[in-house]
């Protein structure tokens, strides 16, 4: 056998015990927790936030995703966000997505905790989602805190204005906001008594979510990361799965 087929076989061989190892957690578990990132709606066709494909008009999702962006110039972030809008409107969910919604047959719990906006997982049918980060879908009034879906593509009329006379903002978290302290108790509480905890296509750089993965080891869960590349969490993980989500979730769950 020649060095390189010899290569091939041993990273064969490594990623299936992986699997397998992952599949037999699944099928031992109560309660699986699944948080997921903008790796999970990439193949989707999602912009990821840190991939080149997540830039609008040269400016990186930081400059845009703030109060004070808003505060300064309320119509470019609306801008950003009805191109954003036009591009999810047009995604399905991918095979991960569907799935995360296949593991419910096979496991009592499964609850999935994610940072992305998108509303897929929603889509694909997933019944327990937190939606840690809102959802663009949805619009909320800076002044009356009213918030409703509004599923218009593109929006007219930006910047929104709610009944009351105030400006609507997209209903999300931007960088510098707390989440919403309710939602947050119960992910704490889900990650607190979980038995597998899987962290899928984040880069896990963002405050709380990227510490989800420390909380859930500490709390007696067996950690396992999937990723295309390394993240800060590699290390703190019990097992990581190398790949593209779409492809590893679909092969774990059919092992289970
Ligand atoms: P990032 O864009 O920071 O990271 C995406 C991660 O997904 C990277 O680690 C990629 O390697 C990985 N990835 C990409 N495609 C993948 C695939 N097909 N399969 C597996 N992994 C894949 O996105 P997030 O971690 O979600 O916050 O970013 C977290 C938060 O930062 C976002 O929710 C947003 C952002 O700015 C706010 O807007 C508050």
């Amino acid at each position: 056998m020649k060095v390189f087929e010899l290569r091939f076989v041993i990273s064969y061989i490594i990623v299936m015990s992986g699997l397998e190892e992952v599949a037999k957690r699944i099928s031992e578990a109560g309660v699986v927790v699944i948080s997921t990132g903008a790796g999970m709606s990439a193949p989707s066709g999602v912009p990821t936030f840190r991939g080149e494909d997540g830039m609008w008009k040269n400016y990186r999702a930081e400059e845009l995703a703030t109060p004070s962006a808003f505060r300064d110039n309320p119509t470019r972030v609306w801008e950003w966000y009805n191109w954003r809008r036009e591009i999810i409107g047009e995604c399905e969910p991918n095979a991960g997505h569907h799935a995360i919604v296949e593991m419910e047959e096979k496991v009592d719990e499964v609850e999935v905790v994610t940072q992305n906006v998108d509303g897929l997982h929603d889509r694909a049918g997933s019944s327990n989602i937190y939606e840690v980060h809102g959802n663009i879908w949805r619009v909320r009034c800076v002044g009356c805190e009213r918030s409703e879906y509004n599923y218009d593509v593109p929006l007219e009329e930006i910047p929104l204005r709610c009944e009351c006379g105030e400006l609507l903002r997209p209903d999300v978290v931007w960088f510098g906001e707390s989440l919403n302290e309710k939602v947050l108790r119960e992910v704490y509480d889900i990650i607190g008594r979980c038995d597998l905890f899987i962290n899928a296509g984040t880069s896990s750089l963002v405050m709380p979510a990227s510490q989800f993965p420390v909380i859930a080891s500490r709390s007696g869960a067996f950690v396992v990361e999937i990723n295309l590349t390394e993240t800060p969490m590699s290390n703190v993980v019990d097992l990581q799965l190398s790949g593209d989500v779409s492809e590893i979730l679909p092969a774990l769950v059919e092992l289970v």
